[in-house]
């Protein structure tokens, strides 16, 4: 088989990573890929951009690319997985229709409220002055969030009614995220602890991924500013064995449901951002339409069920026959980024330390999965912000943790930054 993954990030190198794994896998291209996925056996780089639906369908159609998986939010947004399937090309994702729960913040506030699936309170506005009106109304902190896609950054916390006018100002008529922020939503801040959830689905069925948690804050002790993720591992032990049957029963269930009677059949992985409380209630944070960067990297390390198998069993309604088998173990990635990273940062360093296969440590249980990175002449230098996820795999979270961390000090280049303390809360719960 032949496979295509679209996308350049950590995720789509631990994709592509866990596809060429496929024993009926032959060649597996990444359109554009990254100096990782350069080096990964069976695995080749397309210079072909992400939204270059047209290229892209033009390479699986004329080269038989027998299934493409497409791995970020911003090509399902602009109809990818409908412009394959238009053409007869078998492509996992959900259509632009069934990606608005992760392209329009109101669109999916709104979808939640008709289903009755837990989330808090809010309301959406395009004008300011309506905006200020209601947040006199309201407690703080509160969350304000761009409606379109905005990379992560379109979310700001304000602890006051004068941060909150700032940030609605600044998104609704600064237009500092461009179209994404000409409706914004306002809503009621959730305290407890974020977890992320995400299955893989057929429009009917599902089967749940293990559970993971990535920390999103910038700095040690999840202080600073907001970013992708900072590092993530997997399983996230807030999500109780009760916990993960309520977000199956009251989220999970719901959700496609309310999707299917809609009109919209939802075929690809979904994942839902939770806050639990300390009584064990979930509600939704957001919802992303695909799976998460850095939480696909520790659960490709974990996941043993071939990940093609999966994927094509969901596109021919097969899931019901499949079941997904786990390493027992507990794995880990610590994310290194470019200084500056979340905001501006440095790009084209040159990065010591890598072994000559690049992504491979000479510890077996570790990983380092690429994410900015690209080759120039024979070296590897920096390319974006969110460099490296280092991972491992540790009979206990304290291990993988002590694993990743020994390979994380290897390596280096120009203003390289990471968190000391990936996996901190988890450690805490066990020791507790
Ligand atoms: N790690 C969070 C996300 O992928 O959106």
């Amino acid at each position: 088989m032949r496979i295509l993954i679209v996308g350049s990030g950590g995720r789509e190198h631990a994709l592509a990573w866990k596809a060429a794994q496929s024993p009926d896998v032959t060649h597996v291209f990444v359109a554009p890929g990254n100096a990782g996925t350069a080096q990964e056996p069976k695995v080749r780089n397309l210079p072909i951009d992400a939204l270059n639906t047209t290229a892209l369908i033009e390479f699986a159609s004329t080269q038989q690319v027998d299934l493409t998986i497409i791995g970020p939010e911003a090509p399902l947004a602009a109809g990818i997985v409908d412009a394959f399937q238009s053409k007869g090309l078998p492509c996992f994702g959900p259509t632009q229709k069934a990606a608005q729960l992760e392209s329009s913040k109101a669109f999916s506030k709104a979808f939640m409220l008709r289903h009755g699936i837990p989330t808090s309170a809010y309301q959406a506005f395009t004008q300011l002055t309506d905006a200020i009106d209601y947040l006199k109304t309201q407690d703080f902190p509160i969350v304000i969030k761009a409606d379109g896609l905005a990379a992560g950054k379109g979310v700001v916390i304000a602890h006051t009614l004068d941060e909150a006018t700032i940030a609605c100002e600044m998104i609704l008529n600064q237009n500092r995220f461009g179209n994404a922020g000409n409706r914004i939503v306002i809503e009621a801040f959730l305290t407890g602890e974020e977890a992320s959830f995400m299955v893989i689905a057929d429009g009917l069925d599902f089967i749940a991924l293990e559970t993971s948690q990535d920390h999103k804050a910038r700095d040690d002790g999840d202080k600073g500013p907001n970013t992708g993720g900072m590092g993530a591992y997997s399983p996230a032990p807030v999500v109780t064995g009760k916990v993960k049957q309520h977000i199956i029963e009251d989220i999970i269930k719901p959700t496609l449901a309310g999707l299917k009677q809609e009109g919209i059949w939802y075929q690809g992985f979904l994942y839902a951002g939770v806050m639990i409380d300390n009584t064990g209630k979930a509600r939704v944070l957001e919802y992303n339409c695909r799976l998460g960067d850095p939480e696909t990297q520790p659960l490709m390390m974990r996941l043993k069920t071939d990940l093609v198998s999966l994927c094509q069993a969901s596109l021919q309604h097969r899931l019901p026959e499949m079941s997904c088998e786990w390493d027992k173990r507990i794995a880990l990635g610590v994310v290194m980024a470019a200084g500056g990273y979340p905001d501006d940062y440095q790009k084209g360093d040159p990065i010591t330390g890598l072994t000559p296969g690049a992504s491979i440590s000479l510890n077996p249980d570790c990983k380092i999965f690429h994410g900015g990175t690209a080759y120039k002449g024979d070296e590897i230098i920096t390319a974006g912000g969110r460099v490296l996820a280092v991972c491992a795999l540790g009979k206990d979270i304290k291990e993988a943790q002590a694993i990743a961390y020994q390979t994380v000090k290897t390596i280096h280049w120009d203003q390289c930054y990471y968190r000391h303390d990936i996996g901190y809360r988890a450690i805490e719960r066990i020791s507790v």
